[in-house]
């Protein structure tokens, strides 16, 4: 077979970063090729490169596709040739409809007048495709962060695409999507084209790729071939972190505490927007020390419900009492939550969890600038001491803390997001996907963090689209289904089966 590409002693430095070294990628024809690595190992910066967002010039070394030597000034000519990129970082513009988003930049016109018959027709085929079963005229920003992946693809479909790149595209996915997501692909094989697909899910990664080619450090260390039996998640993990990891869960050494610390009373929530009831009647409790697990599929409320308890952002329409260590709380708006000493570190870190264009220490303080504020001015040395000892504790991977947020590799986003919370000093903190896009090394680490928080006498919300981390960290596990708390497992009877049973009944 031959390659569609070849990215030859491709360099590129950012200030203070090397974030790819000389590194060297080939990509055979119809193959499906995955790109894996710890958090800022250079995946989604050598597939910038590839796709014209640091333009020629910008980078050293030389991308060859389809036998020629390519220099692209921009998205827009790697596009032309049929290379089409979905961001890690979704970029659909809320305001908009589906179709709207789908077609936008390649609009369906007849002279000149965009058809906007024919653009929902049309966009209604390609959400079959990605088995999506949703009106197209909805707006973006009624959707959830799973469901604006799969219209991504689709966008990416609707040009004609040749290769396509996939940054994390199931990190938002439940499984039975994700499963859809790769059957998709498998298809897309069958039909040509091409798809490099970078993921932290090992699991998919050994289902379905052709190649693996393992980046670490900004170097290229090995490719391994399905053909030649090479890949296998162990050597995987070994050649990602340079060294063996034998647990997936840290061990535990803490109980939870005999006293409640959170408690959750009838907590119903209309969504005004979608018209709907999204949190039914939920009632639960967490105990000091206690991390407890809240599963449901995509939909089921687990985010409205964190939400609502959360000074309801979204200005739903929400009744019901939350108490914490014992007294009622004002949670009618997050601020009020904030001093009620409940923090929520939010699924979608790029839209609501992060100011990305303020640097890592502004980030970290932001939820408690009061402890650093005389007057009206911020101490900036204690600032900057605060955002060191949480870049060193939770290891945030960056040359210095001045670093604009939106510079980091997603998995170190996400680190700055939880420490944002934690400074913020909090007696319950709900955690909402927390180790989405996260590799395995940075994931045992935000786990070990749960652990030590928890022993200290911390209250943890965990909400996961991942069962087994579900299983692998929680107390006690909460299923929520249509917005209703379905059912309540001790960890020692929670099982994958019954909590899909629960999430799906
Ligand atoms: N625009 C930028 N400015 C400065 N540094 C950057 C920029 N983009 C990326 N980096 C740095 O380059 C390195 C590689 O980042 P990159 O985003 O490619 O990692 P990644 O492998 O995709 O990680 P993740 O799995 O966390 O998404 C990191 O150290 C990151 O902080
Ligand atoms: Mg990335």
């Amino acid at each position: 077979m031959k390659n569609i590409l070849e990215m030859k002693g491709i360099t590129k430095e950012f200030p203070g970063v090397k974030a790819l070294d000389n590194v060297n990628f080939e990509v055979k024809t119809g193959e499906i090729h995955c790109l894996v690595g710890e958090n800022g190992a250079g995946k989604s910066t050598l597939m910038k490169v590839l796709s014209g967002v640091y333009k020629y010039g910008e980078y050293s070394g030389d991308i060859v596709f389809e036998n020629k030597v390519r220099k692209f000034k921009n998205i827009k000519e790697s596009e032309q040739l049929g290379i089409s990129i979905i961001y890690q970082e979704l970029a659909l513009i809320p305001e908009m409809t589906i179709y709207e988003n789908i077609f936008l930049g390649h609009e369906i016109k007849n002279k000149n007048i965009i058809n906007w018959n024919e653009t929902i027709t049309e966009s209604k085929k390609y959400l079959d495709l990605v088995n999506l079963k949703i009106n197209p005229s909805e707006k973006v920003i009624n959707l959830g962060v799973g469901q604006q992946q799969l219209i991504e693809i689709a966008k990416a479909l609707s040009k004609d695409v040749k290769l396509l790149i996939l940054d994390e595209p199931t990190a938002a996915l439940n499984e039975e999507e994700s499963d859809n997501l790769l059957k998709l692909l498998l298809d897309l094989k069958e039909k040509g084209v091409t798809s490099i697909m970078i993921s932290h899910k090992l699991k998919e990664v050994t289902a379905i790729a052709d190649t693996v080619t393992i980046l670490r450090d900004g170097k290229t260390i090995c490719s391994l071939s399905k053909e030649k039996n090479e890949i296998n998640k162990n050597k995987i993990i070994t050649e990602m972190v340079g060294r063996e990891i034998n647990d997936v869960f840290p061990k535990r050494k803490s109980k939870p505490f005999d006293e409640v610390c959170l408690e959750v009373k009838n907590i119903n929530a209309y969504n005004h927007k979608l018209r709907r009831q999204v949190v039914k009647d939920a009632s639960f409790y967490v105990k000091k020390g206690e991390v407890v697990g809240i599963a449901g599929l995509m939909g089921a409320g687990r985010t409205e419900l964190a939400h609502s308890i959360f000074g309801n952002p979204y200005g739903y329409q929400v009744s019901g009492e939350v108490l914490v260590e014992g007294k009622n709380i004002d949670f009618s708006n997050p601020k009020k939550a904030i001093k009620a000493k409940i923090a929520y570190v939010s699924e979608d870190r790029k839209g609501n969890g992060l100011i990305l264009m303020q640097d890592i220490k502004q980030n970290i303080s932001l939820a408690n600038l009061q402890t650093l504020t005389k007057g009206k001015i911020i101490n900036n040395n204690q600032e900057i001491m605060i955002a060191n000892k949480y870049k060193d504790s939770i290891n945030i991977k960056t040359p210095s803390i001045e670093q604009k947020v939106n510079n980091l590799s997603g998995g170190n986003q996400q680190k700055v997001s939880i420490s944002k919370w934690l400074f913020s000093n909090p007696k319950v903190l709900i955690l909402d996907e927390p180790t989405r896009g996260i590799d395995v090394g940075a994931k045992f680490e935000i786990y070990t963090l749960i652990n030590e928080l928890i022993s200290s006498g911390l209250s943890i919300v965990l909400i996961s689209s991942e069962l087994p981390e579900i299983l692998g960290m929680s107390d006690r596990v909460y299923v929520l289904n249509e917005g209703r708390i379905a059912g309540e497992l001790p960890i020692e009877e929670a099982n994958q089966e019954n909590i899909i049973q629960l999430a799906t009944e």
